[in-house]
């Protein structure tokens, strides 16, 4: 696979697909993470005199409910407002303007197709930057649209995909583009965030004898999602904890009273499965912190609650028991993989659980290759101040959980290959 290292762009066009999909309250970005993750890759391209296009899509605009009728226009103008890319150009100059020690020219353009994009493009100088609205403003864009991704295409001389936080997307920039690029024989290529991203998910992928125990964690709110890797995962990993909203499924499905706490009943057999599958090697919470109201109001009751929950209450972290069984195993693992926090982090009362999994895996720095999977989980390892000490900390949750359960493969990154 080619890297960005590779690629000969002196006075060429390079259309970088990048992943600013950042948390924003209207204009403000409130962590730039994903911003400064992709500079390496753009900073080479602008010091080897390339002209660089960035695409990138930020939040999620609703066509397909639109056309299905569950969506008005105006509900789909107004999703498209909130995720205005141009609320990531002045971030993104300055931290290239950081990494480079002078000025360089960021110009935004409002169209992402048609003349004025194409106008655009070509008023590129070398070592100038374009950052192109939000793909999603395009229907096509999801739907890996031909003559969208034949346009894209035709606007540049080389592709370099840097979104590890969208390489399992299929759509029309991460995978239509350089598709199309590559049957010309222009040149494609992986930048140094995917290719960082890749080298350490690979670890988890392909395990070794030195790397056993290996443990993975797996927590967090989109159960329907993470659910199916914990099948791959049994094959991979010597233990699986499961803590956060995930757990009370499981507990469930081994007869537990999880009283109002959330649960996926469409997976409930096959959770049941996964636990005669491992032979006790899916370790799960033996107690939570539980409360009757999620929203912190007046009258609210948070306590511990043992292996069974009351009706109107809800498991809202792991409780003390869990923390101490969850470290007892971390302690002795040479790899970790965690993705999913253990509980509701946002707030104050339910962090017990996720820090405590921070501070084992604080632990064993030194000791073991420890991998946070993304998402939510690492904007809890950053905002506790652990994030240091992991070895790798993804860009990517949905993306690097598909990896490891498509051992190893990934749309985006396979179509570079
Ligand atoms: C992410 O934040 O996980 C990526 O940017 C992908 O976003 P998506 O789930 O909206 O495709």
């Amino acid at each position: 696979m080619l890297t960005v290292r590779d690629l000969q762009v002196s006075g060429k066009k390079v259309l970088v697909r990048v992943d600013f999909n950042v948390p924003h309250k209207g204009e403000v970005i409130s962590d730039d993470n994903r911003i400064r993750a992709a500079i390496p890759t753009i900073a080479e391209l602008l010091n080897k005199g390339a002209r660089v296009v960035l695409m990138s899509h930020l939040g999620k605009v609703d066509w397909k409910k639109l056309k299905k009728g569950e969506k008005t226009q105006e509900e789909i103008d107004a999703q498209m407002k909130k995720n205005d890319l141009g609320i990531a150009k002045e971030t993104l100059k300055a931290r290239l303007e950081e990494a480079l020690g002078r000025k360089v020219n960021v110009a935004f353009s409002k169209e992402n197709r048609g003349q004025e994009l194409k106008a655009a493009v070509d008023a590129l100088g070398d070592g100038d930057v374009l950052l192109v609205q939000n793909t999603r403003y395009q229907a096509g864009e999801e739907k890996c649209d031909p003559e969208l991704s034949k346009e894209w295409a035709s606007l540049v001389d080389a592709f370099v995909m840097d979104a590890f936080g969208s390489a399992h997307r299929a759509h029309a920039s991460t995978y239509g583009v350089p598709e199309i690029l590559k049957a010309e024989g222009k040149q494609v290529a992986i930048g140094y965030l995917v290719e960082k991203e890749v080298n350490a998910l690979s670890r988890c992928v392909e395990v070794k004898k030195e790397d056993r125990p290996y443990v993975a964690i797996l927590g967090g709110l989109k159960v329907t999602d993470k659910i199916q890797v914990i099948d791959t995962l049994l094959k991979k990993c010597d233990y699986i904890i499961i803590g956060g909203a995930m757990s009370y499924t499981f507990r469930k499905a081994m007869g537990a009273e999880i009283g109002d706490s959330f649960l996926d009943e469409s997976a409930l057999d096959y959770a049941r499965k996964c636990l005669e599958e491992a032979h006790g090697r899916i370790i799960l919470p033996v107690d939570s912190v539980v409360t009757n109201s999620f929203e912190p109001v007046e009258g609210r009751i948070v306590k511990l609650a043992g292996e069974s929950i009351e009706p109107g209450f809800q498991g809202v972290d792991i409780g003390p028991k869990s923390a101490e069984l969850f470290k007892g195993i971390i302690e002795k693992a040479k790899m970790v993989f965690w993705n999913g926090p253990m509980g509701v982090f946002e707030q104050e009362e339910f962090q017990a659980g996720t820090k405590a999994v921070c501070e084992a895996i604080r632990d064993l720095s030194g000791k073991a290759f420890t991998v946070c999977g993304g998402g939510d989980s690492a904007s809890a390892v950053k905002q506790f101040g652990y994030k240091a000490d992991f070895s790798h900390v993804s860009t990517g949750g949905g993306a690097s959980l598909e990896m490891i359960q498509n051992d190893g493969h990934l749309p985006g990154i396979d179509i570079i290959r």
